[in-house]
């Protein structure tokens, strides 16, 4: 077997990420492991051969010769295009299957936890319209489908607004429904893009690194109806922005805020290195359960409102507080967790980069009455014991962690063992580097007790989990 042969498969398992895990037998009697993008087990497939490794090789479907008995029709047209939802043609109970799966073997094969085993994953209260934030990139070139190719003719593909195809950085899928975010919201990204095009706006480029419109993301509350729209450009250009934020508040009044990030770096981040509010306040709010929270543009908040509750309580769950507690919140975003906690806990210190998340996260707290609450700013690249000796901090009872999908960095880690608590709940949407870090971990006196995944990104193999440590 090599690079570019075709070669039929049958798959038999699911790996990480989505690929499909197919073995074909080797003369000498062993079995070559072959990753199939695009397929799931059950499926029988011809498959080219993209990348050939000593002891496996990577595939890419070409064709289903014979579907698995898990396919599901697709409810998206965009589908297949789209690099939004890649599983919504896979059966919904075997997806939180699967996710179990992938948590066990992640503990098992990184964490060294012999018999790992997952409860089944807790499903997601909303399988559509789950998302309340969603980031869309302009492109100057849409992504054009292999019919559209084929069919020769000549099709305008210039001035795109959508959602990247894979591993396609330099076109995006022109998306006119989206069954992630809300109808509106679908209707804010068309009405942008054609109130832009008709314009004459220009649109950045990755490669000359000129133009003017980036990103436009639109974050919703559930609770409120209201809608935050945050545009990122290349430079300020009030003439192309006001125009633009007096006709989107005249069209959607639920668009309570316009905030401008400019970004002038290469890199194709949606946050930029100065924030403008254009109209509003700048954030919005939303409840996670009986809480409410103060949300800004770049702040962290969980995607999957309604879920969040159920990720929370688990998490509550696993840390079983009795009142006398001090909580350590590391990672804490705009403090929802800590406010989640505050009444089970004797008081709470949070962690967190994000200059307007700890903003967030003190207003928050106001918000809901909390008072036994604080928060730092803190790099947790960096040791952040210092912070806690400088404020004279008690050594925290109950430490959680909820890093992102990099997990922890390996001073974060050192610095946690120095403190000792007693225990660590680690919340996670990577178990790859969760099952790595709790390596460390258990290697410094923890012991992994227990585990629970939570689908909080149905029809995407993105993966949240739940873990507990105990200090032996
Ligand atoms: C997965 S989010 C969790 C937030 C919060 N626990 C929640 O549920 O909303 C991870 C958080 O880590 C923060 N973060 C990323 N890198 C960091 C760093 N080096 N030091 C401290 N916080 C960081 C992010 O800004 C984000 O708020």
């Amino acid at each position: 077997m090599k690079k570019r042969d075709v070669v039929e498969l049958r798959v038999e398992s699911y790996a990480f990420e989505g690929k499909g895990v197919a073995r074909v037998p080797t003369e000498d009697g062993n079995q070559f492991v072959v990753f199939v993008h695009g397929a799931y087990p059950g499926d029988l497939v011809r498959a080219e051969i993209r990348r050939k490794r000593k002891r496996h090789a990577e595939a890419a479907t070409l064709e289903i010769l014979e579907p698995s008995p898990l396919r599901r029709e697709p409810r998206c047209p965009h589908f297949g295009a789209c690099g939004g939802c890649k599983q919504q043609n896979l059966d919904y109970e075997a997806q939180l299957r699967f996710k179990r799966k992938q948590v066990a073997d992640s503990f098992q094969r990184i964490g060294g936890v012999e018999n790992a085993v997952a409860p089944p994953t807790i499903p997601s209260e909303n399988r559509y319209y789950y998302r309340n934030k969603m980031e869309f990139s302009f492109a100057r070139r849409r992504w054009l489908s292999p019919e559209e190719i084929r069919s020769g003719e000549d099709i305008d593909d210039r001035f795109a607004l959508g959602l990247h195809a894979p591993k396609v950085f330099d076109k995006v899928v022109d998306l006119d429904t989206c069954f992630l975010q809300s109808e509106t919201s679908a209707e804010i990204v068309n009405f942008t893009r054609s109130h832009f095009a008709e314009r004459g706006a220009t649109i950045y480029s990755t490669k000359t690194h000129d133009g003017r419109l980036r990103h436009l993301t639109i974050r919703e509350s559930e609770a409120d109806g209201e809608r935050l729209v945050a545009l990122t450009t290349n430079g300020e250009d009030d003439g192309l922005l006001l125009p633009y934020a007096d006709e989107l508040k005249a069209r959607f009044p639920s668009v309570a805020s316009l905030v401008q990030h400019i970004h002038t770096g290469k890199a194709q981040i949606a946050i930029g290195e100065r924030e403008r509010t254009i109209f509003g306040e700048g954030h919005i709010h939303d409840n996670i359960g009986d809480r409410r929270f103060r949300i800004s543009a770049a702040s962290f908040f969980q995607t999957n409102t309604r879920q969040a509750e159920t990720l929370y309580r688990t998490a509550l769950e696993f840390a079983e507080p009795t009142g006398d507690e001090i909580f350590y919140d590391l990672y804490c975003g705009a403090g929802t967790i800590s406010i989640f906690f505050a009444d089970r806990v004797k008081a709470g210190y949070g962690f967190e980069v994000v200059e307007s998340a700890t903003k967030d996260a003190r207003a928050n707290a106001a918000l809901n009455g909390v008072e036994n609450l604080a928060f730092f700013e803190a790099n947790l690249y960096k040791s952040f014991l210092p912070v806690v000796a400088e404020h004279g901090l008690p050594s925290p009872d109950l430490l959680l962690l909820d890093p992102p999908r990099g997990g922890m960095h390996p001073t974060t880690i050192a610095d946690v063992v120095s403190l000792a608590p007693p225990k660590i709940v680690y919340v996670s949407c990577n178990p790859a580097t969760q099952a790595r870090d709790v390596k460390e971990l258990t290697g410094a006196g923890y012991r992994l007790e227990k585990l629970q995944p939570v689908d909080m990104f149905p029809h995407t193999w993105h993966i949240e989990n739940v873990a507990r440590l105990t200090r032996e």
